[in-house]
């Protein structure tokens, strides 16, 4: 409760004029041939401004009554946002404090640095236009092989500071790698020497499937996302548990993604199958309900076919729980494209069933604002243009579920600024998938840099005072 106190007390105590005005924080000018993305709501947002969709509408142009005079009206591109010492408003210092810290601040001649740090060219940045050449999931299967051989170097132990104990689990750091990158369990253990703080594998069914035909993965570079048709492509149940027995003993934080053959006839029971094939192994679970490539699977989020699910996959848990000594953690995985009605329902049987967490989220169905022909594709849209959609859904979970309960953010993150951005809106956790197809392995140290940064420069004594602190500015971000 005294977390969410404190988050409640920052609330209070934020200062609204949005944009940090102190210095460096000066407006950007935008850079040719960039596009007029636009900052995070709760830093970009403004009091007055009753049209929320036009003040965050992505013209770079603001709403009637919403300018402010002698600021440039462009909004500058989401990346820019890097090059200034950003705290966010509520966890800004009290002005005394402020001002010597200006005042050191000015004493000093170069800036501090950016969060997410100076991206120096890498491999994957060199490598990236020979891969983007091959289809992206036959590029995939390579970067599998790649990380297979083991021959991965090591990153570097986060900040302490960065440690999250949520689940009844430590983990080293909040950023971990979202389901669907090793779906069968193939490269847990490379993942996290790369850096990640957790790892999840999966979605994992009971029967070995195919998918859809291919082509199903689809990059829209321009709009950094993917789409992605794949249909729960998966050996099953078996070859998963296999590869998980044989890293017994490793450690580290490897969470299992449940889901349901397409032509079962009981759904729970695939999911209940899940628990009991993995209960020994898993770190944690996913209940996935929400990709959109599995025909009928969203279903299950609606309230009444979600209370059977979740009554049926906690008891199985509890069962296990019982013969296996442990008692593994259930999370939920839902829709970026709930109703506020659907998210209500969510929130509630969540807690009703005392569900361990939920994944806010999975790939959207919307297709707005895309640039690149591709956008035409069917399925799931992932990555950039997810952000603040997810987030703001995020934001709305946090404040309908309270602080205990765990949200791990995904979709979007490409930067230390958009993962501290899911942190504020409420997440404990951070999951990727596309940033990586586009940053590159590289991404997971520049994040974890980023937010050490972040934390040293709002003097936090762990990331987790900053969860949920802008929660109720992004949940209005939602309109
Ligand atoms: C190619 C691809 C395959 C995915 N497969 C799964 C999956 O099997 N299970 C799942 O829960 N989510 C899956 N996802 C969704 C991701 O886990 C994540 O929720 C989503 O991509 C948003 O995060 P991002 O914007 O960082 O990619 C997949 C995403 C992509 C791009």
């Amino acid at each position: 409760m005294g977390r969410f106190r404190n988050v409640r007390q920052n609330l209070q105590d934020c200062e609204c004029g949005g944009v940090d005005r102190s210095r460096g924080a000066r407006p950007v000018r935008r850079r040719a041939g960039r596009s007029g993305r636009r900052l995070y709501p709760p830093v970009d947002a403004r009091p007055g401004c009753r049209d929320r969709r036009a003040a965050f509408r992505r013209t770079g142009r603001s709403g009637p009554g919403c300018r402010r005079s002698g600021v440039s009206r462009r909004r500058p591109a989401l990346r820019t946002f890097a090059r200034r010492p950003v705290v966010s408003p509520s966890l800004r210092p009290p002005a005394a404090v402020r001002r010597r810290l200006d005042r050191a601040a000015a004493a000093r001649t170069r800036r501090p640095p950016p969060l997410s740090g100076v991206r120096p060219v890498t491999l994957y940045g060199l490598a990236r236009p020979a891969l983007f050449r091959i289809d992206a999931e036959t590029a995939h299967g390579l970067t599998l092989k790649a990380l297979a051989t083991g021959l991965v170097p090591a990153c570097v132990p986060a900040d302490p500071r960065l440690a999250v104990n949520r689940l009844g689990l430590a983990f080293p750091n909040p950023i971990g790698i979202a389901a669907g990158f090793d779906k069968n369990g193939e490269v847990p253990d490379a993942i996290l020497r790369i850096g990640f703080g957790f790892a999840e594998v999966g979605t994992v069914t009971p029967q070995p499937q195919a998918g859809n035909p291919k082509p199903r993965v689809f990059r829209l570079p321009r709009d950094r996302a993917v789409i992605n048709r794949l249909g729960f492509n998966n050996q099953g149940h078996a070859a998963l548990r296999a590869r998980l027995i044989d890293r017994r003993g490793r450690g580290g934080i490897v969470g299992v993604n449940i889901g349901a053959n397409k032509d079962t006839v009981d759904r729970a029971a695939d999911y209940v199958a899940g628990i009991e094939a993995f209960a020994d192994l898993a770190s944690y679970f996913t209940v996935n309900i929400s990709s959109p490539n599995t025909v009928g699977l969203r279903d299950l989020q609606a309230r009444a076919a979600l209370g059977d699910l979740l009554a049926r996959t906690l008891a199985a848990r509890d069962d296990a729980a019982t013969r296996h000594g442990r008692r593994v953690p259930v999370l939920l995985k839902i829709a970026p494209d709930l109703d506020a009605h659907g998210l209500e329902d969510v929130a509630a049987e969540a807690l009703d069933k005392k569900v361990d967490g939920i994944i806010v989220s999975n790939t959207t169905l919307s297709r707005e604002h895309l640039v690149e022909p591709a956008a035409r594709e069917t399925g799931g849209l992932s990555g950039r243009p997810l952000f603040l959609r997810s987030t703001a859904m995020l934001a709305r979970m946090r404040l309908m579920v309270g602080p205990d309960m765990v949200l791990v953010g995904v979709g979007g993150v490409d930067s230390a600024e958009t993962a501290f951005a899911k942190i504020t809106a409420g997440a404990d956790l951070v999951q990727i998938y596309t940033g990586l197809v586009y940053e590159g392995p590289g991404l997971v140290r520049s994040i974890l840099d980023g937010l050490a940064r972040q934390v040293r420069r709002d003097r936090l004594g762990s990331i987790a005072e900053a969860v949920g602190s802008e929660a109720r500015r992004w949940a209005e971000a939602a309109g």
